[in-house]
């Protein structure tokens, strides 16, 4: 098998089958959880429970047991209007994983994410609550370059190794599903 090669590979729009009724399920149990979790004003990452997840989107769980995708970790990115995200990367590539499969759950699909090329380094931070490791770059013209941008109006795989920024220059909330998984599915790349 050979390895998939990341380096100028940023993002890709994909093609799910069902996409609409696997969309409608898993935005009713987003809104869900954010109600009850208090959360409908917050801005960040929250991680969610995948098993309530699978548990309450099956048409999501068939997609993912037909294509081979274990879910490792889910997450909502809610950002409020106006917002404009730190320049980051959610890892540094040491560890494996880097493709996040990024769905939109309100809004996100007139919103952008920006991706970005880096010449010099920055400094590693750890999330809140989980403890997980991410990189924070300097937003600059001299040190940074923008490579390309997507929206979620499609299913979208992303390399979160490459650093990026999400803007929400809207009067309404954007939120966002990430989901990662035990193994990229790399093989899901080209095929559209
Ligand atoms: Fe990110």
């Amino acid at each position: 098998m050979t390895t998939f090669n990341f380096d100028n590979f940023y993002f890709e729009y994909i093609d799910i089958e069902n996409y609409d009724v696997i969309i409608q399920e898993l935005r009713s149990h987003v809104l869900l959880k954010l109600n009850q979790m208090g959360a409908n004003f917050y801005s960040g990452l929250l991680r969610l429970s995948e098993k309530d997840l699978l548990d309450n989107c099956p048409q999501l769980l068939n997609w993912f047991n037909k294509n081979n995708m274990e879910l490792a970790m889910s997450a909502v990115h809610i950002m409020q209007a106006h917002g404009i995200g730190q320049l980051h990367s959610d890892s540094d590539g040491s560890m494996p994983g880097r493709l996040a499969l990024n769905l939109d759950i309100e809004n996100a699909d007139v919103t952008k994410t920006k991706l970005y090329k880096i010449s010099v380094p920055g400094t590693m931070h750890l999330t809140g609550s989980q403890k997980l490791p991410y990189i924070v770059y300097q937003n600059n013209a001299d040190t940074c370059e923008q490579v390309t941008e997507y929206d979620l109006s499609k299913p979208v795989l992303f390399d979160y190794v490459k650093p990026h920024c999400v803007t929400n220059h809207t009067d309404h909330r954007r939120v966002a599903i990430t989901l990662r998984f035990r193994n990229d599915p790399v093989y899901l790349l080209g095929r559209s």
